[in-house]
């Protein structure tokens, strides 16, 4: 599935399909005005990603700019907007992706609204982690993401601790990266003891529900109330979940992407999950 991810042809076939929609639908918010607001009632916080990745045409990045701009007006204080690097251009250059999540942190800042940048393929991180401390210095509410799957992710941890730090397993592949569950959630564990201890804020973005209940523990054991950390998932997944964390008094945050460019978010998700494959492939072959 993520190699089909990346594959033009199978998005041709996938995006031009009508059959496609119920399955995208669950996972991409149609109208994202409302699922927001919709989420925002239910006590729920949330973070969007305007769907997007791999840009390398200039003019398309300044207009990915101008949408999250726009994208502002939309969002209550205290939303977070979710960007990939990729998008701003940072197969380009560094220095262009830098200035337009400059732009965009600076907008955000204006409204009350963070901004985290998503992590991406392995070959983008050494850029993700470069940007992430250039922007710190002017915007030190900017937050990133590490992949637990990353044998150098403890590491990062250690050094960006003070950060807002959002924790997940990892969505991509990577050459000398971990590919077993068990060595993924321990990862994830190492990380997490050292994200709880530090001075940051973490975002522990998981859906699994043996690393939630460690996440608790470790706030509860590291002294964090429930404003000192949040747990995060994504729109479509686990929804029971998370409105009863956030009955339990938890700061939960949905992550919510939206527009046209669902393909490769769509592989990733279902690449997660064979179950949701199964489902995928039903719904095609059954109209
Ligand atoms: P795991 O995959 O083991 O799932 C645990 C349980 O959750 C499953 O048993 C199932 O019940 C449910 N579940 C998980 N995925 C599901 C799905 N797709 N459909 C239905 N049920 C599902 N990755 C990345 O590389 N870079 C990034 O920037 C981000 N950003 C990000 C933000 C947020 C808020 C979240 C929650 C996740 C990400 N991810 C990400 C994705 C992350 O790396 C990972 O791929 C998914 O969260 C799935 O991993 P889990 O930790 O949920 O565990």
């Amino acid at each position: 599935m993520l190699a089909l991810s990346k594959s033009p042809r199978a998005e041709r076939l996938v995006t031009t399909s009508p059959l496609t929609a119920d399955v995208v639908r669950r996972y991409v918010a149609s109208d994202v005005g409302a699922v927001v607001g919709a989420l925002t009632r239910q006590g729920l916080l949330v973070s969007v990603d305007h769907l997007g990745e791999e840009v390398t045409d200039e003019a398309q990045t300044g207009a990915a700019v101008d949408t999250y701009v726009s994208l502002l007006d939309l969002l209550p204080a205290g939303a977070d907007v979710s960007v990939k690097l990729t998008a701003l251009g940072l197969r380009l250059s560094q220095r262009l992706a830098t200035a337009n999540a400059a732009a965009i942190c600076a907008a955000a800042e204006a409204k009350g609204v963070t901004v985290t940048l998503d992590a991406e393929e392995h070959d983008t991180i050494a850029g993700l982690h470069a940007v992430h401390a250039v922007l710190r210095r002017e915007h030190p509410e900017v937050g990133v993401v590490v992949q637990a799957y990353l044998p150098d992710s403890l590491d990062r941890c250690e050094k960006i601790g003070a950060a807002r730090v959002r924790l997940c397993k990892g969505a991509y592949t990577a050459p000398g990266g971990y590919r077993r569950t068990a060595d993924i959630d321990r990862s994830f564990v190492r990380c997490l003891k050292v994200l709880m201890a530090g001075t940051g804020y973490p975002m522990v973005a998981t859906h699994d529900p043996r690393l939630l209940r460690i996440a608790s523990t470790l706030a509860v054991l590291d002294g964090r109330d429930t404003t000192g950390f949040e747990y995060q998932m994504l729109y479509g997944v686990r929804p029971e979940e998370q409105t009863r964390l956030a009955g339990l008094g938890s700061r939960v945050r949905v992550y919510v992407p939206y527009g046209a460019d669902w393909y490769a978010y769509l592989m990733r998700r279902l690449a997660e999950r064979p179950r949701n494959l199964a489902f995928f492939l039903r719904s095609l072959v059954s109209r």
